[in-house]
């Protein structure tokens, strides 16, 4: 297959990070790895097959003998040790044994491992949300499955009954605050102008705050800001019913389409704020996937993916051609995609990125590029708004 991609050599990343840091919706931001990943000296390996000669496999899964392999935790090896089914043989299964699943990295940290497989069977897991996240964004993923009970808050308090609990703050007693900088949400409404530096999302806390009319208007802004309207008037009233919000900050958008009668799953990690515990609290669906991983949802049924300054020039090209496949699979015919302010340079657009989306095989139903200015004219930075249709046609 012929790659869309011709690879740019951009001069320096430290102004990738400048870019990253001027984003407030990157809440699936791998922390730590970033500075590499924003390269765009990459190419799309699409002719690329992805076979155990790059990394060590230190698991042994077939073998349920943690001596054979000293570096990995106990509990670790009992979860992903192949489980015999009690009951012999099972078509479904192809197989007398179940090897539960976690990600393939997983075994190359197994200092992390350790720690993270450290715990009480049968007790209280350590409060550790900060190692799972980091396990998990190093690639972890699916963590593995542990045998204890998680850090809950003392005195949890129940949340607002609906329809109140959808712009209400919840107590701060819904939430572990152990990970966070924060340790209440007055906190984390107030960090946009009490806390120096970068968090990503960092003023979203506050639905009385730009929370309040994103997505708002009953028509189009014109320009990169397409309406919920806008974009759902496109489709026969009542078609477009479930979806998903790629990184979708403190799941504002799910609400705004639940006002709608449309039931929208949300992605979001925890970076430097309970964003889960929040999106649950407001009583709408959060999942806790960064975008590394395989979308969770069948082929073909999806109406609507939906993700806003996240998917962009941060992440590594081929995982971003990777994305893009997955959220083709996970929509339904004539489902939509709809690309919120997807920021690169003007350059990058052109050469790179939109040949890339051009690619998939979505129908363009808008595509509206618009200058990115908040950090000066200068950068040449854009926003790309895009609406795009899956076809309802099986034309590939
Ligand atoms: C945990 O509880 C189960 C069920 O009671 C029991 O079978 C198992 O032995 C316990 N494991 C440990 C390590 O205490
Ligand atoms: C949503 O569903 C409810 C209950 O079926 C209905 O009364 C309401 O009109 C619907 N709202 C919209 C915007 O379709």
């Amino acid at each position: 297959m012929d790659s869309p991609h011709k690879p740019k050599s951009m001069s320096s990343n430290l102004f990738f990070l400048f870019l990253l840091l001027s984003s407030n919706l990157l809440t699936l931001f791998i922390s730590t790895t970033y500075y590499s990943s924003c390269s765009l000296n990459q190419t799309i390996n699409a002719g690329t097959t992805f076979h155990s000669n790059t990394a060590p496999v230190v698991a042994k899964p077939e073998v349920d003998d943690s001596s054979a392999t000293p570096d990995l935790p106990p509990e670790f090896l009992t979860f992903t040790s192949a489980q015999e089914l009690p009951f012999g043989f099972n078509t479904n299964f192809d197989s007398d044994k179940i090897l539960p699943p976690v990600g393939r990295p997983c075994t190359l940290f197994p200092d992390i491992l350790r720690q993270y497989m450290s715990y009480t069977v049968n007790g209280s897991c350590p409060d550790d949300e900060l190692l799972g996240q980091k396990l998990l964004l190093k690639g972890c993923e699916p963590l593995p499955r542990r045998r204890c009970r998680p850090a809950a808050p003392r005195e949890y308090v129940e949340p607002y009954p609906l329809p109140d609990s959808l712009w209400s703050t919840p107590s701060d007693s819904s939430v572990v605050w152990t990970a966070y900088t924060c340790k209440n949400y007055l906190c984390l409404i107030n960090r946009k102008w009490a806390q120096k530096g970068f968090d990503d999302c960092k003023d979203c806390f506050d639905l009385a705050g730009a929370e309040k009319n994103r997505w708002a208007s009953s028509n189009s802004g014109g320009g990169v800001d397409f309406s919920i309207n806008e974009v759902l008037a496109v489709k026969k009233p009542g078609t477009i019913r479930i979806g998903l919000d790629i990184g979708g900050g403190v799941a504002t958008f799910a609400i705004r389409m639940r006002d709608r009668n449309i039931t929208i799953v949300t992605t979001s990690m925890n970076l430097n704020g309970p964003f889960n515990t929040f999106i649950a609290s407001r009583g709408v669906m959060p999942l806790y996937i960064s975008i590394s991983q395989r979308l969770p949802f069948f082929d073909n049924t999806l109406d609507i993916v939906h993700s806003m300054h996240v998917l962009s020039n941060w992440i590594p090209t081929t995982l971003l051609h990777f994305m893009f496949f997955d959220i083709y699979r996970v929509l339904r015919p004539g489902g939509l995609f709809w690309l919120d302010h997807f920021f690169c340079m003007g350059e990058q657009l052109e050469k790179v990125y939109g040949p890339l989306i051009n690619s998939i095989g979505f129908n363009k139903v808008k595509w509206v590029v618009g200058r990115k200015l908040d950090r000066g004219p200068d950068l040449q930075e854009m926003y790309l708004s895009a609406l795009l249709e899956k076809p309802l046609k099986n034309s590939w």
